[in-house]
Order: structure tokens, then C-alpha cells, then sequence
């Protein structure tokens, strides 16, 4: 058993940084049964292991962090590159172990390749006994104790309303002062290289009072920042008209309204003012000015922004099917620095060898990275996904090494952006809110800064959760250092 553990850290070097894995934390609350989750892939998978979690506690499981111990054993999965879902294939052969040590065992395969695969899933890999879709949660316990009697199960109902709105999220491996709240699920873009519209269903949005209501209890029970989650942040939108239709008495009809994201951006804020209000991500076709005013206006809406342009040439950015070209982002970037200032973070996700990019078409990605000057990127070479417009009508034609040197220009050039972004914070004194342990030391605490960088403080007495004022001293391309200054 020891070897799959320490084997979880190997596939997680070999994988590409943003797709790590988090693990269920240990939860004992009397309960008879033990459930152990594994995720992978984004943010919102993390989010919804809670929503996971929270619908199984319901029905007599606590979580755990050993599957050993495990009576059910989840993997809510990812699809987004190849590599993501070979990263799973690996896993689940490592689970074969476990499952004829213990027959007993319930091994679930939830998310985004449950959605993708269905049926085919359950062929492929003996040692499953159920594929559930992102949409189909709230029929786990069901298929959990049809599979407990020998049936395997599959649901993939992909669904035009769930969000999950009602379930109080089990908060796993949670540091007790920062929380994701998803706001949205699905999408509707057809990004042509990207699966998740497949895999999440029709975009949706989560009705905005039962986030605030979300928002305020974690703040009451000590969190102090909230991470709104969505595909496309800015195209939140909600009408108690069309969302409530069938229920809506004539008074209430009289009261609807309809709710964009820079509003709910606003509701969120006003929580607290001790309360940091993050979000991503944002979709450069639809951010507006009204969410970069409401940022300027609330001091705890955190100043950065997470604002995928893919690529920097216009040609490339149509096949993708992005509907922005390079001088609309370059335009919504003068904006946030016009409102915003030079200080708000910005980060990016980067697709290199997109099909037929050619080389001067990479360079104008490079030198879309000069003129933006990101913070940060998540890196990526481009990678076919079945059933998606790019693979059905684009050549793959850009070659693995090609891809791969690409990618490595991008990284490069990034690295050098981080290190020359970090440096212009140095002698500065910013606030920061602490979040735990460094990875490094025990004499020295994490916290991040509005921008969303990383600074290394010395303990000094500080608890998580505290808000400092900090000088920064040192900076690496990653990471900032401080002193702190002020309580
Ligand atoms: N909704 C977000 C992206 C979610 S997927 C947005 O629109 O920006 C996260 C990132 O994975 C994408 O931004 C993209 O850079 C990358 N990605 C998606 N599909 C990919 C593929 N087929 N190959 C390589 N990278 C991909
Ligand atoms: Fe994928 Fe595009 Fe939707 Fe992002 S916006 S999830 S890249 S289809
Ligand atoms: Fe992966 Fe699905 Fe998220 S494909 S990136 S887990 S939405």
C-alpha cells in the first residue's frame, strides 16, 4: 500500500502543474461508512468533491484520507488534455491492488471523464462499478447502494438547471480561511479545442441570494476569503423570472430582476469588509467595465484577474473560436490597467501549436506576452480532444517537438515576466492574509496579496487567518518575501 501512495507524487511531477490532485482530509463523525475522494483537473472539480462529500455524509459516510480504510473510493476526474486522463487510467490500475485486497470495495468514477466516457468506461476498466456525470451527484447514494449489491451503475444525465444550489459543501482539505463558491456550471462557448462543454453540459447560473447566504456563513465561521467559481465568470446571469417561472407567484414577478455579475460581485462584497472576495475565470469576450469599477470600488474585491488569452494572433484566436482577436484582449488589458492600475494582477492560460499555427504566429503569442506582461500563466501544448470542433475539422498538424519548443519559449519568456513583475513589489508594503504553513519551514507562514502572489512571512507569533501589513524584501520568479510591519 505504501508504494501507491508515494506513486500519487510521481504521477503528479510527470503531470502538468495545474492539474494537481487533492486528497478528502479525515472527517470522523460517528458515521459507519468511510468515503475517500480523490480530484483532479480544475478548481470546480475541487468544489464539487465538496458538494460530493456533503451529499454522502447525508447518507451515513465520512470522509477519510486513506483509502486503504476506504468503504467507497472516488476519482472525480478530468478531461481537459490527454495527459489529465491517462493520469487516472494510472491511478485506477494502481487501485486493482486494493479492490482484490478488499472486494467489498465501491470504486466510483465521477466528473468530467465519467461524462465523456459513460458505458465505455465500465468496459474498459473491470475494477469500476460506477460512472456518474458533474449533473448526477445527487443520485450517488442510490447507485452507491446498488453497487454495495453487485450492480454497477452509470449516470450521466446531463441537466439544463442543477447547481447544487441547496447543498452546504463539506469543506475538505480546507485551511479554514479561504473557500471556493461555484456561482455557474457549464458553459456555452465552443471554444474549438475544448471538451468541457461536453463534459459540464449548458451553462447555468446559481441563484445569487443562495451565494451570498453561502458567503456569510463561512464568513461567520471564520473564513475570511471567498474564490466565486465559473467557466465564464462574467456571463453569470439570473432572472428570478426565468429561472423560477413555473413557481413564481404574481407579487414575486412584479419583484424580479435581473442579476449580472457585476452585481453579484457587489452583493458578495458588501458581506463583509473582512471578507476577500476572489473569482475566476474570466472570459475576455465578455468582461466588462462594470466589473472592473466594482473591483475599484470595494477594497476586499481582491485586484487580479485570471484572463485566458490562448494565443496572441488574431488568425489562430478565430480557429479557436474565441470571438475576440488581439487588439479586443489588448483593449480589455488597457482597461484594467486604465481602472484598475498598473498593480492588478493578471494571469493567462497558453495553448501552444494550436492546429496549423505557424511560427511567426507563435512569436505573436510571445510578444502578446510582452505587451500584457502576465503575472502568471498556466502552460499548456495543444492537445486533441475527441469529439470537439478543432478534432472533427482542424489538422493536428503541428508536431509534437514543435509543440513541445513552442511551449518552452512560452514558459521561458513567462519565467522572465514573473521574475520582473515580483521584483517591481520589492520595498513595497502590502497586505497580505495568512493561509498556513510554508511549505519550506516551520519558523515561516504563507499568505497571499491582493494581486494573488504568494509572500513567504517569518511566523512571529501570527496565526492563520490574520491580516498583516508586510514589507516585501526578496522575490523569486514564484515567490515574494517579507517583513512584517504592521497587525
Ligand atoms: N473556461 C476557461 C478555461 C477552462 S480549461 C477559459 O475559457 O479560459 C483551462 C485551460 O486549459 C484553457 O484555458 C486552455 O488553456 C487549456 N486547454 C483546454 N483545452 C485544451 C486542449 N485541448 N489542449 C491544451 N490545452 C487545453
Ligand atoms: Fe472551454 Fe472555452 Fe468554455 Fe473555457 S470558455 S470552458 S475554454 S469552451
Ligand atoms: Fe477538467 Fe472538467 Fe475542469 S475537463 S478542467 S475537470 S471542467
Amino acid at each position: 500500500m505504501e508504494n501507491i501512495i508515494k506513486d500519487i507524487d510521481i504521477i503528479r511531477d510527470e503531470e502538468e502543474k495545474s492539474c494537481d490532485v487533492a486528497i478528502t482530509a479525515e472527517e470522523s463523525t460517528g458515521k459507519t461508512k468511510k468515503l475517500y475522494i480523490e480530484s483532479y483537473g480544475c478548481q470546480m472539480n475541487f468544489s464539487d468533491s465538496e458538494i460530493v462529500a456533503s451529499i454522502m455524509k447525508d447518507h451515513g459516510f465520512d470522509t477519510t484520507s486513506d483509502f486503504t480504510s476506504a468503504d467507497v473510493i472516488f476519482l472525480n476526474t478530468c478531461s481537459i488534455r490527454e495527459k489529465a486522463e491517462q493520469t487516472v487510467r494510472k491511478r485506477l490500475s494502481q487501485f486493482n491492488q486494493v479492490k482484490s485486497e478488499n472486494p467489498e470495495l465501491t470504486i466510483g468514477v465521477l466528473g468530467c471523464m465519467a461524462e465523456r466516457l459513460k458505458e465505455k468506461l465500465l468496459e474498459e476498466e473491470k475494477l469500476v462499478d460506477l460512472v456518474v456525470g458533474p449533473d448526477a451527484y445527487r443520485d450517488l447514494p442510490n447507485l452507491v447502494g446498488q453497487a454495495e449489491e453487485g450492480n454497477k451503475g452509470v449516470n450521466t444525465f446531463l441537466s439544463r438547471e442543477e447547481t447544487y444550489a441547496d447543498i452546504s459543501p463539506v469543506r475538505l482539505n480546507s485551511n479554514g480561511v479561504t473557500a471556493f463558491i461555484s456561482i455557474m456550471r457549464g458553459c456555452d462557448n465552443m471554444c474549438s479545442f475544448c471538451v468541457v462543454p461536453f463534459t459540464r453540459g449548458r451553462e447555468r447560473s446559481r441563484d445569487p441570494h443562495s451565494i451570498v447566504k453561502e458567503a456569510r456563513e463561512l464568513f461567520e465561521k471564520g473564513y475570511k476569503e471567498v474564490t466565486l467559481l465559473g467557466q465564464n465568470v462574467d456571463s453569470y446571469k439570473w432572472s428570478a423570472e426565468e429561472n423560477n417561472k413555473a413557481r413564481l407567484t404574481k407579487k414575486e414577478t412584479a419583484l424580479s430582476e435581473v442579476i449580472h455579475f457585476s452585481d453579484l460581485l457587489e452583493m458578495v462584497a458588501l458581506v463583509d469588509p473582512k471578507l476577500r472576495v476572489r473569482f475566476s475565470t474570466s472570459h475576455p469576450k465578455d468582461i466588462t467595465d462594470e466589473v472592473l469599477l466594482t473591483m475599484k470600488r470595494h477594497d476586499n474585491i481582491c485586484k487580479y484577474i485570471h484572463l485566458p488569452v490562448q494565443s496572441g494572433n488574431s488568425r489562430v484566436l478565430a480557429l479557436m473560436n474565441r470571438t475576440y482577436d488581439r487588439d479586443w484582449y489588448l483593449d480589455r488589458v488597457r482597461k484594467i490597467r486604465e481602472i484598475l492600475g498598473e498593480d492588478c494582477g493578471i494571469s493567462s492560460d497558453m495553448i501552444a501549436g494550436f492546429c496549423t499555427e505557424t511560427e511567426s504566429e507563435h512569436q505573436d503569442t510571445l510578444s502578446m506576452m510582452d505587451l500584457v506582461q502576465y503575472d502568471f500563466s498556466y502552460m499548456f501544448y495543444y492537445s486533441e480532444r475527441p469529439g470537439t470542433l478543432a478534432a472533427k475539422k482542424l489538422p493536428d498538424d503541428v508536431p509534437l517537438e514543435i509543440k513541445k519548443r513552442r511551449l518552452q519559449e512560452i514558459i521561458e519568456k513567462q519565467n522572465q515576466l514573473s521574475l520582473m513583475r515580483n521584483q517591481r513589489d520589492i520595498g513595497r508594503v502590502q497586505e497580505i492574509l495568512i493561509e498556513g504553513q510554508s511549505k519550506r519551514s516551520a519558523a515561516q507562514l504563507k499568505g497571499r496579496n491582493s494581486a494573488n502572489k504568494v509572500v513567504i512571512v517569518p511566523s512571529q507569533g501570527l496565526a492563520v487567518g490574520d491580516y498583516v501589513q508586510v514589507r516585501i524584501t526578496d522575490c523569486s520568479s514564484a515567490t515574494l518575501f517579507g517583513e512584517v510591519i504592521d497587525r
